[in-house]
C-alpha cells in the first residue's frame, strides 16, 4: 500500500448548511478520500479529492452481487478546539472483519485511519459543535470489476465521505415504539449479520416499512431460526435493564458487534453495574415486564448513540417500558458517552484520539 496521500484542491468550496437544520446524512463536505485496489498493486493511490460523482462500469460487481462493506464513525469538536475521533481503531478492525466475510482484500488499518484523520483535518470547519451534532464519517468499499461471473472482484474502491449531522432521531430524545417482528428476519448465524454490509440493511427495509404502517418506529429483530431470541433493534444493538441487571444479546454471528455496544458494556462494568451478554428470549422479557421488572430498554449505535425504547409490541401484547419516558440509566449513558466524545467529560477509558 502506498503511504502517500495526494491532495487535489477543489476550484470552489460549497456554502455550508444551516447548523440548525442539519438532519442526518443529507449534506456532504467539500472533499472525500478515495483509494483503489488491484491485484497487481494492492491498495494504492490514496487521494483526497473534491466530493463528487464516481464513474463505474454498469457491470461492476457491487451492483449485481452486493460486494460492499461500510463503516460509521464520528468526529467531534471539543470546546477547547481539539478534534476528536471516538475509538476509530474499533471501526477499522470491524471493517477488516466485514471485508474478510465479503471476500474483499484487507485494508491497512493504521494507514486508512491516518488518511481519515487527514481528511477530517482538512474539513475541520465542517464539524458542527451544538449538542448532539458531529461530523459523521462514512468509509465504504465496493467491488468495481466489470464482470458478471459470481466471484470476488479483482478491483475495488475505498471511499470515505463526511457529513455534518444533527441527532439521528431529531433534537429531542423521544422513546421509540418497537414492533417485535416474527415473520421477517435480518440475518442468520453463518450468514453476514455480523458484517457491516449493505445487504443486511436492504434485508431490513421491508420489515421497517411494515412496522411503520402499523404505527411503530422500529423493528425488534428475533433470531432467524427459532424466532424466539432477541437480536437487534432497527439498525442498532439492544440493551434491557431487568431488575437491576443489564442484559444484551451475546454476539452469536448474526449480530453486529457495535462500537457503542462495546462502549456501553465497558462503561457499565466501570461503574459496577452488573451486565450480562446472553441469549434473551422475548417471552422471558414480556414475563419480566408483566412483573414490573423490565426497567429500561435502549438501542445503541454510532448514529443515535442511545435510543430509549418506550413501548414494545409482540403478537397481541403491548407493554410500556418503565413509565414510557427515558430511564435514568439510559440518560446517564447518553450524557456520559456524548460528554466523553465531545471532550466535556474526562476520557477515563482512553477512547478518544
Ligand atoms: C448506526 O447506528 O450507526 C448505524 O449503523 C445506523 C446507520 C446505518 C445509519
Amino acid at each position: 500500500m502506498g503511504q502517500q496521500i495526494a491532495f487535489h484542491k477543489a476550484d470552489q468550496l460549497k456554502v455550508k448548511p444551516d447548523p440548525e437544520h442539519l438532519g442526518f446524512g443529507r449534506h456532504f463536505t467539500d472533499y472525500m478520500l478515495e483509494m483503489d485496489y488491484s491485484v497487481d498493486d494492492g491498495w494504492h493511490d490514496a487521494r483526497i479529492v473534491p466530493y463528487g460523482p464516481i464513474t463505474l462500469q454498469p457491470a461492476a460487481t457491487v451492483f449485481h452481487y452486493g460486494q460492499e462493506v461500510f463503516e460509521g464513525m464520528k468526529a467531534y469538536r471539543a470546546e477547547d478546539g481539539r478534534i476528536l475521533l471516538f475509538r476509530p481503531e474499533m471501526n477499522m478492525r470491524r471493517m477488516n472483519q466485514s471485508c474478510a466475510r465479503l471476500n474483499i482484500p484487507a485494508i491497512d488499518e493504521a494507514f486508512v485511519t491516518e488518511a481519515i484523520m487527514k481528511l477530517v483535518d482538512i474539513e475541520k470547519d465542517w464539524i458542527p459543535s451544538k449538542p448532539g451534532q458531529s461530523l459523521y464519517i462514512r468509509p465504504f468499499i465496493i467491488g468495481t470489476e466489470s464482470f458478471l461471473g459470481v466471484h470476488p472482484a479483482e478491483s475495488y474502491k475505498l471511499i470515505v465521505i463526511l457529513s455534518p449531522v444533527g441527532a439521528y432521531f431529531g433534537d429531542t430524545v423521544n422513546p421509540v415504539k418497537i414492533y417485535v417482528e416474527d415473520e421477517y428476519v435480518r440475518a442468520v448465524r453463518g450468514g453476514i449479520g455480523f458484517a457491516k454490509t449493505g445487504g443486511n440493511y436492504a434485508a431490513s427495509l421491508k420489515a421497517q416499512s411494515k412496522a411503520e404502517e402499523l404505527g411503530f418506529d422500529q423493528v425488534l429483530w428475533l433470531d432467524g431460526v427459532e424466532h424466539k431470541y432477541v437480536e437487534e433493534v432497527g439498525s442498532m444493538n439492544i440493551f434491557f435493564k431487568v431488575d437491576g441487571e443489564v442484559w444484551t444479546p451475546a454476539l452469536n454471528g448474526s449480530i453486529l458487534p457495535g462500537v457503542t455496544r462495546d462502549s456501553v458494556i465497558r462503561l457499565l462494568q466501570h461503574w459496577g453495574v452488573p451486565v450480562k451478554e446472553k441469549k434473551i428470549s422475548v417471552k422471558k422479557l414480556f414475563k419480566k415486564a408483566e412483573k414490573q421488572k423490565l426497567e429500561e430498554v435502549f438501542g445503541t449505535g454510532t448514529a443515535a448513540v442511545i435510543s430509549p425504547v418506550g413501548f414494545l409490541k409482540w403478537e397481541d401484547r403491548l407493554i410500556r417500558v418503565g413509565n414510557g419516558e427515558i430511564g435514568p440509566l439510559s440518560k446517564k449513558l447518553y450524557e456520559t458517552l456524548t460528554g466523553i466524545q465531545t471532550g466535556r467529560l474526562e476520557d477515563e477509558l482512553g477512547w478518544m484520539q
